[in-house]
This record gives structure tokens, sequence and C-alpha cells, in this order.
């Protein structure tokens, strides 16, 4: 059983070491929020919700609350950590909008039922040991509940080194499209809008550190793209896609 002060510690942990790689990782960090952006922004659209208020519970470094604040989702943001380290960055990089970054304990948000429009949970179901308890407690302070995660209960995650490299980062769970029904459903939401991403080509690129593994990895996401295309089941079960929806 890990304790908070220990999963404090381990994120604190992994914020700083992100932090001492400097530039790279600040422009993976923007670039993984652009796509996050997206799906939130589509999904409230698609819901025909126009949040004045969002939440983002495990806003991490606050990447995503940046990119939020600046193509203007909501007239208020708040972040929500438990680690004390990420926090601090989040406070720091700030937002438009960003009314503050509240550390809490992982399980309850000091704030009241229904404090917000609409609460985020983006990459974050899947550090967690009761992901359905988090879930509920973000239903509890919001109307509507964007979540994102992803679905790595594929082949291609199933491997030792995928796994291995998932369990390095925190994640503790393996969900695919069913995991995240049941999840919803036992926190009392239903799905309103949902989508998936096989990601884009620069995401799949980002890491490549030579020409032959660039074009290594642009082939892999054309390929993903057209088997995503063809058969977005059979995507789901070959390899990692993200996925997201709004409940209610
Ligand atoms: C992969 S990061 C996602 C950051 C951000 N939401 C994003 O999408 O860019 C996962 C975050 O979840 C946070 N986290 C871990 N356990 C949590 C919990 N029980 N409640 C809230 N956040 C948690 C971690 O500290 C970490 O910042």
């Amino acid at each position: 059983m890990t304790t908070t002060h220990e999963l404090r510690q381990f994120y604190d942990e992994s914020y700083r070491r992100a932090t001492a790689e400097g530039d790279r990782h600040l422009r993976w960090r923007q670039l993984s929020a652009r796509g996050k952006a997206d799906h939130a922004i589509e999904l409230c659209e698609r819901a025909e919700l126009s949040p004045e208020s969002v939440a983002e519970i495990g806003c991490g470094d606050g990447a995503l609350l940046a990119e939020l604040g600046a193509r203007g989702l909501a007239g208020e943001l708040h972040g929500f950590e438990v680690s004390e380290e990420a926090a601090r960055i989040a406070r720091t990089r700030g937002a438009p909008g960003l009314t503050g970054v509240t550390v809490f304990d992982g399980a309850r948000l000091p704030v009241d039922d229904d404090a917000f429009d609409v609460a985020l949970l983006s990459h974050v179901l899947e550090h967690v040991p009761d992901p359905a308890a988090l879930l509920r407690e973000a239903a509890r302070v919001s109307r509507a509940v964007v979540l994102e995660v992803p679905l790595e209960a594929n082949l291609s995650a199933r491997r030792g080194s995928k796994r291995s490299g998932a369990a390095e980062i925190g994640h503790i769970q393996s969900l695919d499209r069913h995991g995240v029904s049941a999840l919803v459903e036992s926190a009392g939401l239903s799905v309103r809008e949902e989508l998936l991403d096989p990601l884009p080509v620069e995401v799949h690129t980002f890491f490549a550190a030579s020409g032959p593994e660039r074009a290594r990895a642009t082939a892999k996401a054309g390929i993903r793209r057209a088997l995503f295309n063809v058969s977005p089941r059979l995507a789901e079960r070959a390899f990692t896609l993200h996925y997201a929806c709004l409940c209610q």
C-alpha cells in the first residue's frame, strides 16, 4: 500500500528529473498539451458546454492548464495536484485565468460539491490505486467530467519493455474501453461524448534521435493511422490509442 507521502515523493522526484532534462522536456509537454487540449475542447463543443470554470485534477506541471487558458476554454482554471514540486512548476508557469494550484491528498478535494462546471482528469486515472473513487470525487465537485487515458490493454503495450516503461512513470492501471466504461458507470456517470486518437506523427517521431529512427517512427505512425482509419476496434487491440470522453 503506497502512502500519500510515498506518492508525493515519487512524483516530486520525477518532476525534478524532468526539469533537469530542460528544453526537450518542455517541448514534449507543450506538444502533448496541444493534443489533450484539442480533445477537451472538442468534447465540450460537441456537448455544447461553454464552461466558466474548469478544474484540472492531477494537473502536473500545468502544461495543459496553460494551453487551455491560452485557447480560452474557460475564464477560470484551477489546478489540483498531489506533488508539491509539480504544483510549484504549474504556479510558476501560470495560465490565463489560473486562480491557483492546490496540493491535495489524492483522494478528497478541499472544495464544495459542484464547485466547477467541468473537472478534467487527463492521464491521471492510470496512475491511481482507486480510479473509480477519484472519478467519483471529480463528479462530486463538477457538473461534467472530461477524462483522458491511454488505452494500454493491447498487444503492443503488453510487451515486457513497454510494461516496465509504463511502471517507471507510475502507471498502475492498464485500461481498455471496457475498463473505462466500468469506471464511469461505477462513478454513477454516463458517457455523453467520446473520441479516440492514434496520435499525430509529431508525437511518434518526437524522441527519434537519428534519421533512420525518424524514418522508422514516421512509418510506424503511418501504419497505425491507416489501421485506425480502417478499424478503430482492431487498432485499439493492437497498440495504444488515447481515449477521451465527457461524462455527466
Ligand atoms: C502523466 S501526469 C498528467 C499531468 C497532466 N494532467 C497532463 O495531462 O499533462 C499524471 C499526474 O497525476 C498525478 N497524480 C498521481 N496520483 C494522483 C491522485 N491520486 N490524484 C491526483 N493526481 C494524481 C501525478 O502527480 C501527475 O502529476
